[in-house]
């Protein structure tokens, strides 16, 4: 199994270029299949996650071609399976964003259950609650669930919680719905903004992405169209944090600043300068870093997607930082693993105290889920030694050329 090995580093310096979002490109990739022309989409990430994706389309019928670099080809025209196949299934979560398009394009989807992972239990209630509303029936046994009706009619939805999943999928299965679907308490975050002015371009009628009510006017047919990702927040907030905590100066380029306020404004809350000029943001470090506390919330609150790599960099701010997670329940199994290079952190439930110490050192590490992985690359370019992350698939899932894009910033990054 290969690893990533990260050695101290010099302060990072330079500028990067982030990649298209992974989290708005999944749900686009699967919106994908409602269309019925050419669609070509532009900034596409370079990730495992975008490749398992790729290969559930091909899986239902379409055809998926890769035309260059972040540029990829997808026509649903002939789409004719509506199974998604449990390896693939667990292979990827969000593979379950294939439902409500399925659903509301052929009348009827099957899939197993998506399961828990390791940052929660990750339950599918909403999504289903959304599509029950629209007049399908559900039916649930043995691992698998499917769905199923003559015709979905649009309907008045109110999510217990901001579900972006559950937001995404109720909008795909409401497009083509007859008469008007009202998303209550949706989520806002801007992957969902971005999931639906790319539909709106294949002809869909949807009003209020951004806001906690969203209006989906159902037609008949989508066609096709060229679409362009939007920039990753969380690949953005991650360099940011690569510059702080090595007291560097990076500028990240092809961010939108609206999209990462609360990183920005925690950045500043630590000490570093953070200068916003246009679509990038340059963020100069500082050696004495001032704890800080942060609350993890659905957008625009702070992302529980940067827990794990703020908790890298508190881990080393002079004083307690506090972390309350509200977003998932089971979202801190980075801890253990900073605690054995040398980090002060308790966890009480949903809190975690992190008491800075002066540095960390190396040890063999395992990445338990994407962000927990970057927070270990993180915590690596400033341990004493090399740190050998396991399990580094994880971060491959989510990050597009990790070891180039820090190499060229200076950092000591390399696999074995
Ligand atoms: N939830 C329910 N019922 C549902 C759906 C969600 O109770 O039917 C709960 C979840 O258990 C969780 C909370 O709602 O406690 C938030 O889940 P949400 O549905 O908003 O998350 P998601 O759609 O499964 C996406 C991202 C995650 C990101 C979350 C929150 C994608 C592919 N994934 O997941 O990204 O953490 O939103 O912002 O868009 C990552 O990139 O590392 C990642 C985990």
């Amino acid at each position: 199994m290969e690893k990533i090995m990260v050695e101290t580093s010099p302060p990072l310096k330079g500028k990067v270029r982030i990649s298209g979002a992974k989290n708005s490109a999944l749900p686009i990739l699967a919106a994908s299949l409602l269309g019925t022309e050419d669609i070509i989409l532009e900034d596409v990430p370079n990730l495992k996650d975008i490749e398992v994706m790729c290969e559930v389309l091909t899986s239902l019928g379409a055809k998926v071609e890769k035309l260059d670099k972040g540029i990829i080809k997808i026509n649903s025209s002939n789409i004719n399976n509506y199974i998604t196949r449990y390896e693939l299934m667990s292979k990827m979560r969000a593979s379950f964003l294939v439902m409500g398009p399925l659903l509301t394009r052929l009348g009827k989807t099957k899939t197993s259950l998506p399961g828990g992972c390791a940052i929660g239990t990750r339950p599918i209630d909403l999504h289903l609650k959304g599509f029950k509303a629209l007049g399908a029936t559900i039916n649930s046994d043995h691992g698998n669930i499917s769905a199923y009706a003559d015709k979905l009619v649009g309907d008045k939805i109110y999510l217990d919680f901001p579900s972006v999943g559950a937001t995404e999928n109720i909008i795909m299965a409401a497009v083509l719905a007859e008469g008007e679907t009202i998303i209550d308490n949706a989520a806002m975050e801007p992957e969902i903004v971005d999931l639906a002015s790319f539909l709106n371009k294949l002809g869909a009628d949807i009003k209020g992405a951004g806001t906690s009510t969203i209006r989906v006017k159902g037609v008949k047919k989508l066609g096709g169209g060229v679409h362009s990702i939007i920039p990753d927040r969380i690949e953005a907030g991650t360099f940011m944090v690569a510059s702080a905590i090595t007291g560097g100066d990076i500028t990240v380029e092809n961010v939108i600043t609206s999209h990462i306020k609360p990183i920005i404004a925690k950045l500043k809350e630590v000490g570093c300068e953070v200068i916003e000029n246009g679509d990038s943001v340059r963020v100069i470090g500082n050696k004495d870093l001032k704890p800080t506390d942060i609350k993890t919330l659905p957008y625009p609150g702070f992302p529980t997607d940067m827990q794990a790599q703020f908790m890298t960099l508190m881990s080393l701010c002079k004083g307690t930082s506090v972390v309350i997670e509200t977003v998932f329940e089971n979202r801190f199994m980075h801890v253990d693993e900073l605690k054995r290079m040398g980090a002060d952190i308790k966890i009480d439930g949903r809190s975690a105290i992190i008491q800075g110490v002066d540095k960390l050192t190396s040890a063999p590490v395992k990445a338990s889920d994407l962000r927990a992985g970057a927070a270990l690359v993180l915590a690596g370019l400033v341990a004493d030694g090399v740190t050998e992350i396991d399990n580094i698939y994880h971060i491959d899932r989510g990050y597009d050329g990790i070891e180039e894009k820090l190499s060229s910033l200076g950092a000591k990054i390399y696999r074995k």
